[in-house]
């Protein structure tokens, strides 16, 4: 079984949590395509939902599969968000990020009523770091949240794309911030939050209450509890 297999896997055994009425979180990334391709064919088949989506890319897929979209400016609160993940640890901290769209990805998963991810067996971790922490920059602070996010211990990368400093959909730089293995991530993440010209960060604390991965072939789903 590839790992695509297993995103997809993951994706279809989620999608069975879309029910008639829904206001739901479309994510991003190759995971969360299954996802949007999935729920599409159950739309086509008759199932009544609507959706926010995460990124300009996961908008365009599902409106081009008929699913009626709604601009997030206008929703206040949704039923269920489902979205990748790069890493999880066993108390539901995630790091997102690696498809740049984590600043929309947070907004919509903290409007949600209950959020999953979905992922194959390499985004598990016993620790977060192993991935750098993306960090969504207005391009005016780049210089004074580099060095800021320096003092805090990172190596920090400005992510490019054909050379060019990569723009997020809100047009700002992201900074890739290797941080290592993280002790504290609650911690960090309100010293990433609490830096003035720093946007959004991929560090998600409490937002996951359940995960859905598929490794090597074996659906594991696991509900956050109030002791996580
Ligand atoms: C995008 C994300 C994605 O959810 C994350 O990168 C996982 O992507 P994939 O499903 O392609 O592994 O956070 O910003």
């Amino acid at each position: 079984m590839s790992q695509d297999d297993d995103k997809r896997r993951a994706a279809l055994a989620a999608a069975d949590e879309v029910k008639d009425g829904m206001l739901v979180g479309l994510g991003t990334g190759s995971t969360a395509v299954f996802l949007i391709d999935e729920l599409g064919r159950r739309f086509a088949g008759g199932l009544r939902f609507r959706a926010v989506a995460t990124s300009l890319s996961s908008e365009a897929q599902a409106k081009a599969l008929g699913i009626e979209v709604l601009p997030f400016a206008d929703v206040a609160a949704i039923d269920l968000a489902i979205d990748g993940t790069d890493e999880i640890d066993p108390q539901f901290r995630a790091i997102k990020g690696a498809g740049g769209a984590m600043l929309r990805e947070k907004c919509v998963a903290a409007s949600a009523t209950r959020m999953i991810v979905i992922a194959d067996g390499s985004k598990q971790v016993a620790q977060l770091g192993t991935m750098p922490v993306p960090c969504e920059t207005l391009p005016f602070a780049l210089a004074f949240v580099r060095a800021a996010v320096e003092r805090l211990g990172a190596r920090v990368v400005l992510r490019t794309k054909s050379d060019e400093p990569y723009r997020t959909d809100q047009g700002n730089f992201v900074l890739d911030c290797h941080f290592g293995p993280i002790a504290a991530p609650a911690e960090l993440a309100a010293q990433l939050s609490s830096i003035p010209g720093m946007i959004g960060h991929g560090l998600f604390i409490d937002e996951v209450d359940a995960f859905y991965i598929s490794d090597a072939g074996q659906l594991i789903v696991k509900e956050r509890l109030l002791s996580d």
